[in-house]
């Protein structure tokens, strides 16, 4: 079996993606969980972007221990300088080196000739290289370079002391087959290519980020770019679960395997989605709630015949929860740590009986508890503690035909505060209620809410996306089995992150 590693950019390439911004608790949260799944490589950030940028990256470098972790950089010193300073205390830090090599970049963007951006490869990696040790070098566009050119701006890079050469298909323009013969023609035409670890970095414009990354294993690569759920720019980069079951599941076919603890997986789709508000598709391979249902009769029949009938993979192999044990209002902590113990969640005592008094409660309003109750309940935890405003209690009259009237009660630094305002709707309402009392100016981008758990008790998750008026948004979620509630803690949530990112 060879190996491939793993690198994931769902904190950089992911991040740049509309509507995936995150915070830097977020973030480091993330990335603690990406090294419980097992990847070799995080992507933090690009550190030059935004003084944030770099106090992230910095973050993750010192709370991540096992995984290399990266920041981007163009090929200029100071980008050079900032991702070293933001990774140099992490015990395995990585330079990530970029500058396009297609005439359309060249041309276009860089207003580089040939020989520019050859002889900036050649400095800015020698550069970079003085300073840490592990280089990788990614030519942007590489998939529509001239490719004898390409060889040559990836022997500069290795001559010059590049460890991975990475091969973007930037703009997701090509097929598995020209993916997998641009690796074989490099393999053949880049000198020392042996010496270096070859990568691929494929996005998703015409559906091809996964099959063209698996062609490039198949051709030789031995690293894998890839995010959590797929996000990335525009359609999105190589999901990394798709990438990861397709190696596991179909190991006779392409001979290679990863250090991935696959039973992570379907824990860090659903923190990632609970973090950014991005839903999932339900027919998204893997980690859709689809996945691994089976709903027409004949499939069914099959599948109770015999598993394998129907089913590939198994669901407790990517660490889908079983709905099997279901706990009620008289289940006791005891049967609580079990039940999160068989989802993967190992909890302290503090934390647990934070659980449990949330569990009781919800318990007083649900019949039966089942897996997804309490994953939603976990997920819940994120939001609170630290938050400036909590939500207290809030009173709603509405109706058709009438003025609808929210009173919202909302704890803000110690501080009790409350108003009564109008709206169009009870959510109208609070949303107005909650700016009134705050004094504060927030724009309602967006508001969806889901079903998160079976049943007519079932829990509801709201998500709104809110902006500050200077370009800045902020996405806040919120759970409850009643929906207005579930509405107002998102946006509490999202006004809790703007008071974050400002204070
Ligand atoms: O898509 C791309 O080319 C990139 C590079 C910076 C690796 O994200
Ligand atoms: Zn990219």
């Amino acid at each position: 079996m060879r190996y491939i590693k793993i690198f994931d950019t769902t904190l950089r390439d992911g991040e740049q993606s509309p509507g995936c911004s995150m915070n830097l608790s977020e973030k480091i949260e993330m990335a603690k969980q990406l090294e419980k799944l097992g990847v070799n490589i995080i992507e933090a950030g690009f550190a030059i972007a935004s003084p944030m940028d770099f106090k992230s990256v910095q973050a993750i470098a010192a709370a991540v221990n096992t995984c290399t972790v990266a920041s981007l950089a163009r090929c200029t010193k100071g980008d050079i300088d900032a991702a070293w300073d933001a990774v140099k205390e992490a015990n395995h830090p990585r330079i990530h080196v970029f500058l396009a090599t297609s005439d359309i970049h060249m041309e276009y963007k860089l207003r580089m000739t040939r020989e520019e951006v050859l002889a900036s490869i050649s400095e800015m990696v020698g550069y970079a290289k003085s300073k840490c040790p592990d280089i990788e070098f990614s030519a942007e566009d590489a998939s529509r370079s001239d490719p004898a050119f390409l060889a040559k701006c990836y022997t500069a890079a290795v001559a010059a002391g590049a460890t991975t050469l990475n091969v973007p298909d930037t703009v997701g323009y090509s097929t598995p087959q020209e993916m997998a013969d641009l690796i074989t023609y490099l393999r053949a035409n880049v000198i020392d290519i042996d010496q270096v670890d070859i990568s691929v970095h494929c996005h998703d414009d015409l559906g091809l980020a996964v099959a063209n990354s698996l062609a490039c294993i198949q051709a030789g690569a031995v690293q894998v770019e890839c995010t959590v759920n797929g996000i990335g720019e525009r359609a999105g980069n190589a999901s990394l679960e798709e990438v990861v079951m397709a190696l596991k599941t179909r190991g006779d076919f392409y001979g290679a395997q990863t250090q991935i603890n696959t039973r992570q997986i379907y824990k860090s789709s659903k923190l990632l989605s609970n973090i950014t508000g991005a839903l999932i598709s339900p027919s998204k391979a893997i980690v859709g709630a689809n996945a691994f249902a089976h709903e027409s009769g004949i499939h069914q029949h099959g599948v109770i015949a015999n598993a394998q009938t129907y089913e590939i993979m198994k669901s407790t192999d990517v660490g889908i929860p079983q709905n099997t044990m279901v706990l009620g209002k008289h289940s006791g902590k005891h049967a609580l740590r079990e039940k999160l113990v068989s989802m993967g969640y190992e909890l302290a005592d503090g934390e647990l009986d934070d659980v449990f008094a949330r569990f009781k409660a919800l318990a007083d309003k649900k019949k039966t508890i089942t897996g997804s109750d309490i994953e939603a309940l976990i997920l819940n935890r994120r939001h609170t503690g630290i938050d400036s405003c909590q939500l207290i209690s809030h009173v709603i009259n509405a109706g058709d035909g009438m003025p609808n009237t929210s009173c919202v009660k909302i704890k803000r630094d110690n501080k009790i505060l409350q108003e009564v305002a109008i709206g169009s709707g009870p959510l109208d309402a609070s949303f107005k209620a909650i700016n009134q009392m705050l004094g504060i100016r927030v724009s309602l981008d967006s508001f969806s809410l889901n079903a998160v758990t079976d049943g007519e008790d079932a829990i509801g998750e709201a998500v709104v996306k809110i902006s500050d008026g200077t370009g800045n948004s902020y996405t806040g979620t919120g759970l409850s089995t009643d929906i207005i509630e579930s509405s107002i803690r998102a946006y509490v949530n999202g006004i809790n992150k703007m008071i974050e990112a400002t204070a």
